[in-house]
């Protein structure tokens, strides 16, 4: 039993209505939407009153009021508390989904979680007693820890190609790194809104594209405009005049899930720097890639005009709130002495967790395996769409792909459906910063459980094929990157929605 919260009691003194009956009724709300708990322990009708301000008469009639109709419990002397609201209350009542499953139970295939079931964990254990070893620090590190960033340099040499400053001991904090701890994508993006671009900077972002870096973006005062993506990517020559810079997602466009192709990454960087632009690359899944060479990053094609944001999110955890930023010098000065003169660092807990993992080999192993199971899963839900024509994209990498269906009406219809049958889905146009003109859902096959995923399949399918059969286009002849060869040439056969009214009307 625990003694109750404060609660923010407000009583209308000059309401028509009794105060004990204002007051009994504002217990029943809070006990009906859970600010007060089941065996939270209620003020005595004397401290509520002096609380209050009104006589013990009210405090008393209202306890009686309740007591009665079962919302509290308690023998004189003893306590008033909180029971379970009364059976057949309509507060009693859980909060109702509005679907046939409720969230808890349903089968997830939103993208965004990642494979947390598949940490080992005691290497996690081992890893946060290892870095509770390294014992309180005197203050923080505002690049970041060293051993931190050089473990970083080694992730992206290895897994990314890409060779950055390794000389990080023997530089000054703040002098000459060019790769930084951060606190994850989103925190590195308010970072360099805050200490390299000014309100009103207009930055271009893939259109569909990653919305939380558009609100984050928009929330710091940038104007954003959206840039259109085709089978290679975000086309250079739309974006628009003006813009300063450039985010996209070449390794896994996010949501759509194309790869840019090589060729329009050295035009992008071409253009980048004959325009003056700085692109910043998000790199939130690019460890994952299947059966496709792998192509280079932009922060190795121009390390001069890119700022590659790096992250932990989808490979560990989103909850270890720890990233990288790779970037030129003077970004890099400016992005520390905005952390400088804001008092603000990455913590250091995750990053220290991360350091451990790879000292003791456990982010190797956990990668491999990460790699074989989304590999497997990925194979699952892909022979399953081929055999049953259903067309995809977007498969090549990372951990969700991408089932297009013809209208805003299609994609709804789906994800209530997904629902009523207790599949979460996420549909394609809330990710645009305009008007929706891409619809369907992103699949994500990281965050549910292997047995799910197998489970659900059958139902999914005849799902996805009500709702890509509705454009009234055979689905015979576009499967994928894996049947055709070449995700960019294979997602040009995907059937594409097509500009009716209704198709834009979100
Ligand atoms: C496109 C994209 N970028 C970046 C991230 C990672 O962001 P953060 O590091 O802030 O968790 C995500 C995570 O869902 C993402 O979908």
């Amino acid at each position: 039993m625990s003694e109750s919260p404060a609660l923010p009691v407000i009583l209308d003194r000059a309401s028509p209505t009794p105060l004990a009956v204002q007051l009994a009724e504002e217990l029943r709300a809070a006990a009906g939407d859970g600010r007060l708990r089941s065996g939270d322990r209620l003020p005595s009708t004397r401290a509520l009153a002096v609380q209050l301000n009104v006589s013990r008469t009210v405090t008393a009639a209202a306890y009686e009021q309740l007591h009665a109709e079962g919302w509290i419990t308690g023998k004189h002397g003893s306590g008033t508390y909180v029971t379970t609201a009364p059976p057949g209350s309509p507060r009693a009542r859980p909060r109702v989904v509005p679907t046939g499953a409720d969230e808890g139970s349903a089968v997830d295939l939103r993208p965004g979680s990642p494979w947390v079931e598949g940490i080992d964990r005691s290497a996690w254990r081992r890893a946060w007693r290892g870095a509770a070893d390294a014992g309180p620090m005197s203050r923080p590190v505002r690049a970041g820890l060293a051993g931190y960033r050089a473990v970083i340099a080694e992730h992206l040499l290895r897994h990314r190609g890409l060779r950055v400053n390794e000389a990080l001991d023997g530089f000054a904090d703040g002098e000459g790194e060019s790769v930084l701890a951060t606190s994850g994508t989103t925190a590195a993006v308010t970072e360099l809104a805050a200490a390299v671009l000014k309100r009103g900077d207009v930055v271009a972002v893939e259109e569909p594209g990653y919305q939380r870096a558009v609100d984050t973006m928009r929330a710091a005062g940038l104007r954003v405009l959206p840039a259109p993506v085709d089978a290679d990517g975000l086309l250079p020559g739309a974006v628009p005049a003006g813009t300063k810079v450039v985010y996209c997602s070449p390794a896994h466009q996010y949501p759509l899930g194309r790869r840019m192709s090589a060729a329009r990454r050295v035009e992008l960087v071409a253009r980048a720097r004959r325009e003056g632009w700085l692109v910043i690359e998000d790199d939130y899944d690019g460890e994952l890639r299947y059966d496709v060479a792998p192509l280079p990053l932009l922060a190795a094609l121009a390390p001069d005009v890119v700022v590659h944001l790096g992250t932990t999110s989808k490979i560990l955890t989103p909850a270890l709130g720890i990233g990288w930023m790779v970037a030129p010098p003077p970004i890099i000065a400016a992005v520390l002495a905005y952390r400088d003169a804001t008092g603000t660092s990455p913590a250091a807990a995750g990053q220290l967790v991360l350091v451990e993992l790879a000292r003791n080999g456990d982010l190797g192993r956990h990668l491999r395996r990460l790699r074989r199971e989304l590999s497997d899963r990925r194979t699952l839900l892909v022979d399953a769409l081929i055999q049953a024509d259903i067309p995809y994209l977007g498969d090549d990498a990372g951990a969700h792909l991408v089932i297009p269906v013809p209208t805003a009406e299609a994609e709804r219809t789906l994800i209530t459906d997904g629902h009523t049958h207790g599949i979460l889905l996420d549909g394609l146009a809330r990710h645009h910063a305009a008007r929706p003109t891409w619809f369907g859902v992103a699949l994500g096959y990281a965050a549910c459980s292997r047995t799910q995923l197998t489970t659900t399949i059958p139902s999914l399918l005849s799902l996805l094929a009500r709702a890509t059969s509705h454009d009234g286009q055979s689905s015979t002849t576009n499967h994928s990157a894996r049947s055709a060869g070449g995700s960019a040439s294979a997602a040009e056969r995907i059937p594409r929605k097509r500009n009716r009214p209704e198709d834009t009307g979100r």
